[in-house]
């Protein structure tokens, strides 16, 4: 049996089925921006795998700091000890945080992370007397992760619906769609949820200015400047989950900065490895810390097995050193203007709704996904690996793309915004 026979027979993939599974690739090797397979032929990830490979696959850097930390600790548990890779990544994370937010606790991934901040939210509640607050708001179209928590966060009516039954159930406003014009009437929804529910809210979380894996959507950072408002007047902690945003993906360091304010508990993960090993971050600020650590408990209660593994936390530091020596934002930004030249007239074909782009992000918004079989062609004829889902061809590549990358990925989505529509079902694949 072939390894894509047995894979196909007795391997789960994501948001997939095992008797009818999508399509597969043999990845061998991962050089700079592309996926090497095990034909040999190369593709160019123009989704970032994930949107966590910012340098480019198996940066030389981020590889040694791995190779030389293996050498010595490849892992210890976290109660109890510490470890240099630690303490270095978490004075880089603090470094790059916004001011104010230097407490750090590792999270083993994206979905975790966002657990460990709401449980923040929560103890800093109870720690205040108010233990009756263990609701958080969120916004509708959003997205925060699988496990259960972060689902119960996501879009109420998205891709997890179908465990509803077991999902705490938190309140929802609008998605935050409009721009400038909607804002007064979406912060007075924001409001009067809060008003309402005071004595049950413990926070609010959002992805700050781009809702990524569900709507794919950009919004004004005023909406942010609403939220911290009402989290001031009402104590509550104000949670921004900068997973997929963070790190330079729209154009700045952290997608809230251009809000000029600074939430109380922040997420990161994906490229915080570059896209190496798995690793994420909650971030606190001191209030928050203090708060919790002065409670009846005192401690805060998470505690995972590979907590701030060493061999995570040596990418980690490889790739934030990385980060500190380019300008990634500008980088960011001339894949802006490149998207903008080569998929903005995208927007006039008749299989398309919209087309967006900031930052690293091009989006094409489609009436109806072309057909999977269709989508692998291009896939194959192209040497661009894309992902569409729901309505949504995308790209999102390493930021170290160069011109010509950017413009073989433009094409390729290009020649699938081109296509015709596919059944009504081939939308159906997440993230
Ligand atoms: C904004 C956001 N939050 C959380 C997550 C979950 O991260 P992970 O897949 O590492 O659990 C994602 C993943 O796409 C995300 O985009």
């Amino acid at each position: 049996m072939t390894p894509l026979d047995y894979d196909r027979k007795h391997i789960w993939h994501p948001y997939a089925s095992l008797s009818n599974p999508p399509r597969v690739r043999l990845a061998e090797r991962g050089e700079g921006v592309e996926i090497v397979l095990s034909d040999g032929r190369r593709l160019i990830d123009g989704v970032s795998s994930w949107w966590c490979v910012a340098h480019g696959h198996n940066h030389p850097a981020i590889v040694e700091a791995m190779r030389r930390q293996s050498e010595k600790l490849c892992h210890v548990m976290f109660g109890g000890f510490t470890h240099d890779p630690a303490v270095e990544l978490a004075e880089r994370i603090a470094a790059f945080a916004p001011k104010g937010l230097d407490k750090v606790f590792f999270a083993d991934s994206g979905s975790i992370s966002v657990e460990v901040a709401v449980k923040m939210a929560l103890q800093y509640q109870q720690a205040k007397g108010r233990p009756s607050r263990c609701k958080m708001v969120s916004l509708k179209g959003g997205y925060h992760g699988d496990t259960a928590c972060a689902m119960a966060l996501s879009d109420p009516d998205g891709m997890h619906v179908l465990f509803r039954g077991m999902m705490p159930t938190h309140y929802f406003v609008s998605k935050p769609e409009g721009g400038l014009p909607a804002l007064a009437e979406w912060s007075r929804e924001l409001e009067n949820l809060v008003e309402e529910r005071e004595g049950e809210i413990a926070g609010i979380i959002c992805e700050p200015v781009f809702q990524a894996a569900n709507a794919m959507n950009f919004y004004p950072p005023e909406y942010l400047l609403e939220m911290r408002r009402v989290c001031d007047e009402h104590d509550l902690v104000l949670v921004f989950d900068e997973i997929a945003a963070g790190l330079w993906r729209t154009g700045v360091r952290w997608a809230h900065e251009r809000a000029g304010i600074s939430p109380d508990v922040m997420c990161i993960g994906k490229a915080l490895t570059g896209g190496h090993i798995t690793l994420a971050a909650t971030v606190a600020s001191e209030g928050v810390a203090d708060a919790i650590s002065s409670g009846d408990v005192g401690a805060f209660m998470h505690g995972p097995t590979y907590m701030a593994n060493p061999l995570a936390c040596a990418a980690a530091n490889a790739s934030l050193d990385l980060f500190s020596r380019s300008d990634y934002g500008a980088m960011a930004r001339r894949i802006e203007s490149e998207f903008k030249d080569s998929i903005s007239s995208l927007g006039s074909l008749p299989n398309v709704r919209d087309v967006r782009i900031k930052g690293a992000v091009g989006i094409v918004e489609v009436e109806r996904l072309p057909s999977r079989e269709d989508i692998d062609r291009v896939i194959d004829e192209t040497g661009v690996w894309l992902r569409p889902f729901s309505n949504y061809i995308y790209a999102m590549p390493p930021l170290v793309s160069d011109s010509n990358v950017i413009r073989r990925i433009a094409n390729a989505m290009s020649e699938m915004a081109k296509l015709p529509p596919g059944p009504e079902t081939s939308g159906d694949f997440h993230e």
